[in-house]
């Protein structure tokens, strides 16, 4: 599990149990993602470069900066867009670009069914976003596609991980760092993460 990083927070210990309890509503659920998501970015975005310029402050000038780095955020649909408002809500210039998948309920793999990316992929950091990483098989398809259109600097967050999604992403995508918010213990036979949080796009939307 090399390029996992587990975010550990007390704050966040706790909105993932809010996110597991089956009796938080789909409301409460949406709100505790979103904050889950915010406290996450400050990490997941560390090394972005800067630019520094002056400033001019009431009483003299000072250093200040912009970020020089193009953000593409790709939210993997549906549960992905309940990652995105964080994101923009820190990074409102940022570009979004959509990947639309799901999983065949037989055979675990990805079916994609929509994709909508904005240009310069290739000078961008691009922020895959999907609270779930199962199988992995969404995940890395979705990867898959952004390199085939010259993505470079990819980095996934997600919020619940199996070592078995792990494992698939670090071993079809090794550059890639991916950030969690827990690491949980296994899938059972249905491919769901245990103890995990149940069907994530049925959670947030209600379906
Ligand atoms: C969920 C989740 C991931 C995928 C993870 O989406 O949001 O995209 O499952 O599973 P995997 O790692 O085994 O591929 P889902 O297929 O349920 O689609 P939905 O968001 O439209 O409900
Ligand atoms: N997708 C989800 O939404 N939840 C899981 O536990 C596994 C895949």
């Amino acid at each position: 599990m090399n390029n996992l990083l587990v975010i550990e927070h007390p704050l966040i210990k706790r909105d993932i149990t809010l996110l597991r309890d089956a009796s938080t509503s789909s409301e409460d659920f949406r709100i505790v993602l979103k904050r889950i998501a915010s406290l996450m970015v400050f990490e997941v975005t560390k090394d972005m470069r800067l630019t520094s310029f002056g400033v001019q402050t009431p009483l003299e000038k000072t250093e200040g900066y912009s970020t020089a780095d193009e953000v593409i955020l790709v939210p993997v649909l549906r549960a992905g867009l309940g990652m995105l408002e964080a994101y923009l809500a820190f990074i409102p210039n940022a570009k979004v670009g959509h990947i639309g998948m799901y999983r065949d309920e037989a055979t675990l793999k990805p079916v994609d069914y929509y994709a909508k990316l904005p240009p310069n992929l290739s000078k961008s950091v691009v922020i895959v976003i999907d609270p779930m990483l199962a199988t992995g098989g969404s995940a890395s398809a979705a990867i898959g596609y952004l390199k085939q259109r010259e993505a470079k600097n990819i980095r996934l967050n997600c919020i619940v991980a199996a070592p078995e999604g792990v494992k698939r992403v670090e071993e079809e995508h090794p550059e890639v760092r991916i950030y969690a918010a827990v690491l949980d213990r296994e899938l059972n036979k249905n491919g769901y993460i245990l103890p995990g949080l149940g069907d994530a796009g049925d959670r947030i939307f209600g379906t």
